[in-house]
């Protein structure tokens, strides 16, 4: 079972991410970052942020996922017909903000009072934080506790926004209660992350992009070779991202339906 789904995956084999590729944490770990003079660091943690922050603009989250959403918030008599009310001088958490560009382009986009901004790694905040300053945005920025809870107190927030990061997290029942706990009283989180009913984007995509293998195979094969590929590689830190991603909570088995596994 193991080589037939090594063979599915290569099928449609995804490319090693180049070591300058700001899209995503890849160029924090590479000597052009770790080896750079504190100057270079600083302008390519600029350049992450501002990297996302584009990408916001070619496709903006609020636009793609919410366009067609009504608050149920009723105030002063009037139904507030759209997301911006959440955002609009509102104190707003990023779970899982990476260096920021993309929160900071929403609170300048729609005039979030206070951006607050959490991860689990300290360049990726220190990026954030600057980002958000350079571009005159309130900001908070903090590491998430290494116990995973928000390092934020009760009901500090009106909107909790989280993209792409749920398939990430260790225990996402955690996570989820970090984030109800960090709300203020009839908050609203907005929550976007892939599933197990995409076809695209089963989160294996440093080794293929073969769609709905997670139909396919099961779980602990498609993870374990999932594993072997990049051990093959000897990207020993792809590996041990890779092992992290295919934990038990991984896309690929955290959004498999209840009673499968
Ligand atoms: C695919 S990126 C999405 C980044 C950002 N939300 C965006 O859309 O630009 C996933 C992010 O989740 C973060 N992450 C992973 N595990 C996490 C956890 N347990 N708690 C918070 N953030 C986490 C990663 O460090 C990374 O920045």
């Amino acid at each position: 079972m193991d080589r037939f789904t090594e063979r599915l995956m290569g099928l449609m084999p995804a490319p090693e991410p180049s070591p300058g590729d700001l899209s995503l944490n890849e160029i924090f770990r590479h000597d052009a970052y770790l080896k750079a003079d504190p100057q270079r660091q600083a302008e390519i943690r600029r350049a992450s942020g501002q990297h996302r922050y584009n990408e916001e603009e070619l496709k903006p989250f609020w636009q793609t996922y919410f366009s067609n959403y009504k608050s149920p918030i009723n105030q002063n008599g009037r139904v507030q017909n759209n997301f911006v009310w959440h955002l609009k001088g509102k104190e707003v958490l990023d779970f899982g903000c990476f260096t920021g560009g993309r929160g900071v382009h929403w609170a300048k986009k729609y005039g979030v009072a206070k951006l607050y901004g959490s991860d689990i790694n300290a360049v990726y905040m220190q990026a954030a934080s600057e980002f958000a300053t350079a571009n005159e945005v309130e900001n908070d920025y903090r590491i998430l506790n290494s116990d995973g809870m928000l390092p934020f107190p009760d009901e500090c927030v009106d909107t909790v926004v989280t993209f792409d990061v749920l398939e990430h997290v260790d225990d996402v029942a955690r996570s989820m209660k970090e984030m109800l706990r960090v709300l203020k009283p009839g908050g609203f989180i907005f929550a976007v992350f892939p599933q197990f009913h995409q076809p695209f984007e089963s989160h294996l995509g440093f080794v293929t992009y073969t769609p709905a293998l997670q139909w396919i195979v099961p779980a602990p094969v498609l993870s374990r070779t999932f594993l072997s590929v990049l051990e093959k590689r000897q990207d020993s830190e792809c590996t041990s991202r890779g092992r992290r991603q295919s934990g038990k909570n991984s896309l690929v088995l955290m959004a498999r339906p209840r009673g499968n596994l």
